[in-house]
């Protein structure tokens, strides 16, 4: 790579982060404080879906959601979520049924994104003070 090249790349990168950083959806002190809603959403993934997607998300059964986040939209993640999955990697249950995770939706979305965005280190988070 050249200087040029890496130094526009760096500029692109400080960019992406900078306009990620005002859209979060979660706030992450410490890499491991999470604000009310994203540790609900936390407490939700560790009690219904980590056990498929691995307790920090990088998957087991399940394909590894920190990386789905940055690739799949909010809307299909809260289709799949509703809707369960069949594919390549295996099958995901509907949890249409399951009122907690339904109206948890929005939480877990933050906890996934903030893991995606790489905000939680791999630690067990914590509820900010
Ligand atoms: C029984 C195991 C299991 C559980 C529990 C489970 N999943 Fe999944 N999930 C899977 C599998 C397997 C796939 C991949 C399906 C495929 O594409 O082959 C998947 C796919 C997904 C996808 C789509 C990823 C992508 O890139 O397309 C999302 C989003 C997802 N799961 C979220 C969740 C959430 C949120 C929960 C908890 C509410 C959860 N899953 C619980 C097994 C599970």
């Amino acid at each position: 790579m050249t200087t040029l090249f890496k130094s526009a790349a760096l500029a692109l990168l400080m960019f992406t982060a900078a306009s990620f950083a005002e859209e979060a959806p979660y706030t992450v002190t410490n890499e491991h404080e999470l604000d009310a809603e994203t540790y609900k959403g936390f407490k939700l993934y560790r009690n219904w879906c980590a056990r498929c997607h691995g307790t920090y998300g990088q998957g087991m059964v399940g394909p590894n959601l920190a990386d789905s986040l940055n690739v799949i939209s909010k809307e299909e993640f809260f289709s799949v979520v509703e809707n369960g999955k069949s594919g390549t990697i295996g099958s995901m249950p509907a949890w249409a049924a399951n009122p907690k995770v339904m109206e948890g939706r929005e939480q877990l979305y933050r906890y996934l994104k903030a893991r995606a965005d790489g905000a939680i280190g791999e630690v067990k988070p914590r509820k900010a003070k």
